[in-house]
């Protein structure tokens, strides 16, 4: 198969510095050689141009750095948009987590119901009403559903993006009051914390699996480190202790590959200058060998 990297150096998501560098940090950890070691054909395409606009809020709304979001989510689909067509995967290496609305706009028009798997420790389910941070990249979710901000929402030219039906949210332990009300409104599957620690990983993701086999045509994986405990992800913006640990991530990478049912991946919120000697692009760089098969015999 073929795999099209592209990096979103996007940091205008949230307040944090660094996380413009989670693309480097990913390449020099190796996903490329790795990948390629799998049997890829596997393309860098480079990264995409973010603005250095940064620390304006738009009175309208409190929304941190809304024009440049803007701008640079419609260049992300517009790349994503052509991998799409070349029947490439793509790949895309964040940069905050803003950046999935920009990957979402580009892909999910090439399926009639796409499904997503949204693996995090937050919901990023914030309206511009709800949020607390005015935090972009707390809302990536809710803008895809179609909620909030309009000129987020309508990025591509389509709206919305995705059902919340064909949602799922795995690690979920960092809830704002108004998207635990979105989520309850709208039907929305997670799988918090607590159900993981009752259900164990391994049934987690089967039932994950199960859940979309029917219903979706395609999905998108978002993996977001800070979904890891800060133990084995410290280079991430807004760490929440009590996360899922390194072989459950690993093994939840594996049964994806085995589903045969991943059609586009995003890894996202890796901050080098908050991690130990590039512990997080090492992992990131681990878990998508293991989607993409890397197996340990
Ligand atoms: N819920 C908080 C907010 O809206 C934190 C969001 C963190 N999101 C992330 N992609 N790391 O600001
Ligand atoms: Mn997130
Ligand atoms: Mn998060
Ligand atoms: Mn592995």
């Amino acid at each position: 198969g073929k795999i099209s990297i592209v990096g979103a150096p996007m940091d205008l998501g949230q307040l944090r510095r660094g996380v413009d560098m989670g693309p480097s940090a990913i390449r020099y950890a190796g996903v490329v050689e790795r990948l390629e070691s799998l049997g890829y054909q596997v393309n860098d395409l480079g990264d995409i141009e973010i603005g250095r606009d940064r620390l304006t809020t738009d009175p309208l709304t409190g929304l941190r750095n809304l024009e440049a979001v803007v701008q640079a989510s419609t260049k992300i689909a517009d790349k994503v948009d052509k991998i799409m067509k070349e029947g490439s995967f793509p790949l895309v290496l964040g940069g905050d987590h803003s950046i999935a609305i920009g990957t979402l706009a580009g892909i999910s028009k090439y399926f009639k119901r796409l499904g997503v798997i949204w693996f995090d420790a937050h919901g990023d389910l914030n309206t511009p009403e709800t949020s607390p941070s005015g935090n972009i990249h707390g809302m990536s979710l809710a803008v895809s559903l179609g909620l909030g901000e309009t000129t987020l929402t309508q990025i591509g030219g389509y709206c919305p993006k995705i059902q919340p039906e064909n949602i799922v949210i795995i690690g979920a332990r960092s809830l704002d009051e108004g998207e635990k009300r979105l989520i309850k409104e709208k039907g929305i599957k997670v799988y918090t914390m607590h159900e993981i620690d009752r259900l164990g990983i391994p049934k987690v993701i089967e039932e994950t699996i199960a859940y979309f086999k029917d219903r979706t045509d395609g999905v998108h994986l978002s993996l977001d480190l800070d979904g890891l405990d800060p133990l084995y992800a410290p280079g991430v913006g807004t760490p929440v202790e009590g996360g899922l640990n390194y072989r459950e991530s690993h093994l939840a990478m594996e049964m994806f590959f085995e589903s045969e049912m991943i059609t586009s991946a995003e890894f996202v919120e890796v901050n080098p200058i908050l991690d130990e000697k590039n512990k997080t692009g090492i992992l990131a760089v681990g878990l998508m060998a293991s989607l993409f098969g890397e197996s340990l015999l």
